[in-house]
């Protein structure tokens, strides 16, 4: 069974898709982490994230990278915002994508293109949304507890920056896939939206 989330920056789809995974003891991927890995090696190298050459370059990174906790901060979300608009570091995240999707009994896995992209065959597919004020509030309050300094109209403006970027771009860009349900998570708390995501979930394969 493999269970497809989408949503943009702080919707509340890694959360979901975390639970989801739980909940049917799957294995999950956040395929988001992969894209600021490639954004973090960009940096670190001193490279510069708009060029694709350097991007790809930057795809071999070490796996031991992705524990790496500067991952969650705000430099590696935008590098990786911008490293994942270039077809070709796409193109190289493609197979370990899904070879993870399509291992033995399935996975569930969040991102941007799951659902048209990387597994369109996915037995289960959920768009999460949330209005941008919220999603910036929501991760406003996370930077904060984790000792950021930072302002929320700074995050409300970064997040605006990255739904522009990542909807615009010509490869796989954030899109709800057509046969997948959508989710607002607007005003829903965190077991709600996760009830809510199961109750979708369950009605797809029941549909199947
Ligand atoms: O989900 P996230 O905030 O960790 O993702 C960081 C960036 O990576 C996001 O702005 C766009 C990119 N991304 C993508 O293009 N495709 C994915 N499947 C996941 C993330």
């Amino acid at each position: 069974m493999i269970i497809a989330v989408d949503g943009p920056a702080a919707s509340g789809k890694g959360t979901i898709a975390r639970a989801i995974a739980a909940h049917y003891k799957l294995p999950h991927l956040d395929t988001g982490l992969l894209y600021r890995a490639v954004g973090q090696t960009v940096l670190d190298r001193g490279s510069d994230p708009a060029s694709e050459a350097d991007a790809v370059a930057a795809c071999d990174f070490a796996d031991a990278m992705l524990a790496d906790p500067r991952l969650k901060e705000s430099a590696a979300g935008n590098a990786a915002s911008v490293v994942s608009a270039h077809p070709k570091v796409r193109e190289a995240l493609i197979a370990r994508q899904r070879a993870f999707a399509t291992q033995n009994g399935g996975a569930v896995l969040d991102g941007r293109d799951i659902g048209t992209v990387i597994a369109p065959e996915a037995d289960a597919k959920l768009f999460v949304r949330a209005t941008s004020a919220i999603r910036a509030r929501r991760r406003h309050d996370e930077l904060v507890r984790a000792g950021a300094k930072i302002s929320f109209d700074k995050v409300l403006a970064d997040i605006k920056a990255r739904d522009l970027r990542d909807s615009t771009r010509a490869t796989a860009p954030l899109r709800q896939a057509p046969d997948a349900a959508l989710l607002d998570t607007s005003f829903m708390s965190i077991e709600a939206a996760i009830r809510h995501a199961i109750q979708l979930v369950e009605r797809q394969i029941a549909e199947r």
